[in-house]
């Protein structure tokens, strides 16, 4: 084979290599080893997945209320937070750590709870 054939198909060979890697990455995110945390306009409606089906579980009223922690609705979780004691709670700085006995939260969900905080807790 002629030399300038042989690089024609060497670079069919590279190309495909690139090609067939990129397609084993499901986004940016991953090609580059970021996890993607969006903490901007986060509101209330966009953390019950945490508050209501993680805390409220336990903070509800027949519970009873475990350090009188309510987390059932927008205003129990305002009131809860203006305590001061949910982050050092969640971010298990302190002796009592949250969820009880369950894992952490992820840094991605601590962020996102913090940023609707600082942001005044919107409700939606
Ligand atoms: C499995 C039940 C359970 C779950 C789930 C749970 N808690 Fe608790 N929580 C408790 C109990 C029990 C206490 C009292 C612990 C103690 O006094 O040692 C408590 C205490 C607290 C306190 C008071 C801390 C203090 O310093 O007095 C806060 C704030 C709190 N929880 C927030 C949360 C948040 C936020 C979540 C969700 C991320 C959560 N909890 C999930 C059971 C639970």
């Amino acid at each position: 084979m002629q030399k300038k054939y042989l690089m024609f198909h060497l670079c069919w060979v590279i190309l495909f290599a690139i090609a067939a890697n990129g397609c084993t990455f499901n986004n940016e995110e991953e090609y580059f080893g970021i996890t993607e945390c969006d903490t901007i306009d986060i509101t209330y409606t966009d953390l019950t997945y945490i508050f209501t089906n993680v805390c409220a579980t336990c903070h509800n009223v027949s519970y009873p209320a475990p350090n009188g922690i309510l987390m059932v609705t927008y205003n129990d979780v305002v009131t809860s937070v203006n305590t001061g004691l949910v982050l050092p709670a969640i971010k298990q700085t302190g002796s009592i750590k949250m969820p009880q006995g369950q894992d952490k939260l992820s840094d991605c969900d601590i962020s996102k709870i913090e940023a609707w905080i600082n942001a005044g807790m919107p409700e939606n």
